[in-house]
């Protein structure tokens, strides 16, 4: 199973991705995740994506095609994979086109999530997450049992730098700008499937799976 999720900020890629690649045995490969680790750890990729990734911008191609190239090293991919955020632009699929023809694993579905920018932009400003295992949190629509902490490590919740209305602005911006051209690319192979993110949670999740089911070998 190796598939892309592409849809706006907030559209529950990271929601979907994590609970679908638990339920498949397959590494849920985010590249936001990626670099916000790189962040933490101050490595020299961290450090010039850093402000970048707090004005809501793209970090350049070259260096998310490094880190994805040094991702896929680690191995653990031979039975599929989920990339949620990536490609998000045209250099990074073509690039990613490259990564996978080496290695004759072509990309077998690419999962469009539909949500409109009022939805995403409730849904952003009310996100928290959990630093230790990145679980994602709404305040008023996916809430822990207990307030503020992670359901699964207990850990204090903690909101994204990127998450204010204005940052989510420009995200909206750049996503239209550049990540929708990616659309078109995979159409002209037959691989996307679109599916309506405004519904809750476990319908989205649901319709993902069918739509993999559908379209993709059980491989
Ligand atoms: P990234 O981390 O990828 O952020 P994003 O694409 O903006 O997506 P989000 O993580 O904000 O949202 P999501 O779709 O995963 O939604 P979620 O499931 O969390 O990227 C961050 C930054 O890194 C970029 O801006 C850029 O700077 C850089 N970057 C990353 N990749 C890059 C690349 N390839 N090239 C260049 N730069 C790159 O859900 C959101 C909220 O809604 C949560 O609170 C959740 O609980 C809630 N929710 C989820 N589903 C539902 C539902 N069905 N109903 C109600 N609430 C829901």
């Amino acid at each position: 199973m190796r598939l892309i999720f592409v849809g706006p900020p907030g559209s529950g890629k990271g929601t979907q991705a994590k609970r679908l690649a638990e339920r498949r045995g397959v590494p849920h490969i985010s590249t936001g995740d990626l670099l916000r680790d790189a962040v933490r750890r101050g490595t020299d990729v961290g450090k010039q994506a850093e402000e970048i990734m707090k004005a809501g911008k793209l970090v350049p191609d070259a260096l998310v095609i490094r880190v994805m190239e040094d991702r896929f090293r680690s191995g653990d991919c031979e039975k599929g994979f989920i990339l949620d955020g990536f490609p998000r632009t045209l250099g990074q699929a073509e690039a990613l086109d490259r990564m996978l023809e080496r290695v004759r694993m072509p990309i077998q579905v690419v999962v469009l999530f539909l949500v409109g920018d009022e939805a995403v932009l409730e849904r952003i400003t009310g996100r928290r997450s959990c630093p230790v295992c990145q679980t994602p949190y709404h305040t008023r629509f996916v809430p822990p049992r207990i307030p503020d902490r992670c359901d699964r490590d207990g850990a204090a919740l903690v909101q994204r730098p990127d998450d204010s209305e204005e940052k989510v602005r420009v995200r909206l911006e750049k996503y239209r700008e550049e990540t929708e051209a990616v659309i078109p690319y995979y159409e002209r192979r037959g691989l996307v499937r679109r599916i309506d993110g405004e519904v809750d949670p476990d319908r989205v999740f649901e319709a993902l799976e069918k739509a993999v089911e559908e379209s993709s070998p059980k491989s």
